[in-house]
């Protein structure tokens, strides 16, 4: 008998349907063949699969099983294809009906008696199922919450191997798993009105968020560069329903999504130590897995004391940082997965962290100053949009009663402001999803200057000696000013706020 079962297999943070066919002959000679691309995860299987049936009471007999695995391009790996493979043999010998297969995806590691154990990996393939236009998935039970994140598509939990068999053969359906609306969860987050001070920085890091810039916070120890960092998540705007499955795919391939995972639309903040490994930070291992700059894709990649993280590190970041991705090499084919996300530095100005403070006591030397600042390449500095120096607070500032906006008024600006950029862009007929993003070719068409600030960017240019890209980054921030107080032209203030961040940190508060 012949019969075929689906499964998925990850590629990336992508999944594709796997077609396992599976054939049965009594007589001839017993035995058990597999073929089509598997790694020894799949291969071992084999054993896995074999071991349960026969322990839940469907010993193989002395059938000769030949399995293919398709398409044979596809790397295959890792546990997720046990369940299809012994429900095929179960169809293959009749004991559910081969007619009730075609329309599902069965995913799931099976444990030795039978149980069924979590896999990696489950919210991309059930999206893939719901794309081709199955009409169910079965999974773990501890995937289901996970895998009814898909809506319009019929989600079941099993715990074990039987309740699925009970399931296809109509004795005992499984409980569909309901989706549920995906909501803010975020609690306890410092909230910017907790940060005392620093009302300049506070205004950077809501431009910042307004155009989605790369932002550098420079400052002495104990400013509040670490505080700021972690309150500017909550002046984000939230998640829509496509980033929020796009983010969540990412943490499913990279197993993060266990049992009690939630879809949440807060943006992802994610602070990586600087001892971090390069593959846990743009991504590794065999099978690939997503890495730091993927799990904030969507949201924010802290790194604080950027100096420590080494320049062959930061050298990784410069390929997400303008692609918006990553791309690791292996064997078995190359993996892509998204990684777009705005990137927030913090350093302090020197070795001794003291260059700058109104109280002065740099012991540092020029060429010590200037070491220290090299760390950090041209390149991927030149990337980043807005430069903040966060001074250390006076004594009043540090007394004082906690100061300033709270974050959720903060963020309402910042949605209008996006709000106005996704309506010009749309204007135009061009994707983009913040202004940091706007394509270099339309910079000038977008960011129209009225005549004063023309004249300013003119003087600015040459004062500065800005690069090309210097330039266009100055013209992109400015529009963010401009889209945050709602006008259509760039005007003069604009530009000079602007140009407040274009300055490299260590210049602007030693003018
Ligand atoms: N602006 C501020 N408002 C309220 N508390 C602050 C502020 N700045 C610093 N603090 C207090 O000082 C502590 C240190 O701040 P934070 O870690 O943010 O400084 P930092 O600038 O990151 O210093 P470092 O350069 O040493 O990393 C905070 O935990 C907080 O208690
Ligand atoms: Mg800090
Ligand atoms: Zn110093």
């Amino acid at each position: 008998m012949h019969v075929t079962t689906l499964s998925g297999a990850l590629k990336g943070v992508s999944a594709h349907i796997v077609r396992i066919e599976v054939r049965m002959r009594k007589g001839g000679f017993p035995g058990f063949h597999m073929v089509g691309l598997a790694d020894t995860a799949v291969r071992e299987s084999r054993v896995r699969v074999l071991t349960a049936l026969e322990y839940s009471g469907y010993p193989h007999g002395e059938s000769c099983i030949t399995v293919n695995l398709a398409p044979a391009d596809l790397p295959k790996s890792g546990s997720a294809l046990d369940l299809a493979l012994a429900v095929g043999l179960l169809g293959a010998s009749g004991i559910v009906p081969a007619s009730s297969l075609g329309s599902l995806l069965f995913l799931g590691e099976l444990g030795l008696r039978g149980s069924l154990r979590p896999v990696r990996g489950v919210l991309p393939c059930a999206l893939r199922a719901r794309q081709e236009g199955l009409a169910g998935v079965v999974v773990p039970s501890p995937n289901a919450r996970e895998a009814a994140m898909v809506e319009r598509l019929e989600t079941r939990g099993a715990p074990d191997l039987a309740s699925v068999v009970s399931h296809l053969a109509g004795a005992q359906p499984l409980p569909v798993s309901i989706s549920r609306q995906a909501h803010a969860v975020r609690q306890g987050a410092l909230d910017m009105s907790d940060v005392r001070g620093q009302a300049p920085a506070k205004r950077a890091m809501e431009v910042a968020a307004a155009g989605g810039h790369n932002v550098m916070l420079t400052g002495p120890p104990g400013s509040g560069k670490t505080m700021l960092a972690r309150a500017y998540a909550t002046i984000l705007p939230p998640l829509t329903e496509e980033e929020a499955l796009e983010t969540a795919s990412i943490y499913s391939a990279a197993g993060l999504l266990g049992g009690l995972a939630e879809v949440t639309v807060d943006r992802p903040f994610r602070a990586p130590h600087h001892s971090v490994s390069n593959a846990g930070l743009v991504g590794g291992g065999n099978p690939p897995r997503p890495g730091e700059v993927s799990l904030a894709h969507n949201g924010v990649l802290f790194l604080d004391e950027m100096p420590e993280f080494g320049g062959m590190t930061l050298d990784l970041l410069m390929e997400p940082v303008e692609e918006g991705h990553v791309t690791i090499v292996r064997a078995a084919g190359r993996a892509r997965f998204p990684a777009r996300f705005s990137l927030v530095g913090a350093m302090n100005p020197c070795r001794c962290g003291q260059d700058g403070s109104p109280r002065g006591g740099c012991s540092c030397s020029h060429n010590d100053r200037r070491r220290y600042a090299s760390r950090i390449s041209g390149p991927l500095m030149d990337r980043i949009d807005i430069r903040v120096f966060v001074p250390p607070l006076s004594y009043r500032e540090m007394s004082g009663p906690g100061s300033g906006e709270s974050s959720s008024a903060i963020r309402g600006r910042v949605q209008a402001a996006r709000a106005l950029h996704i309506e010009r862009m749309n204007e135009h007929g061009l994707p983009g999803r913040s202004n940091a993003t706007m394509p270099a070719a339309s910079v000038e068409r977008l960011c129209e200057l009225d005549g004063a600030g023309c004249r300013l960017v003119e003087r600015v240019v040459d004062e500065l000696g800005l690069s090309a890209r210097g330039y266009s980054r100055l013209l992109r921030v400015a529009r963010t000013i401009a889209d945050l107080d709602g006008t259509q032209a760039v005007e003069e203030p604009h530009v000079a706020e602007a140009v407040q961040y274009a300055r490299p940190a260590a210049e602007t508060h030693r003018r």
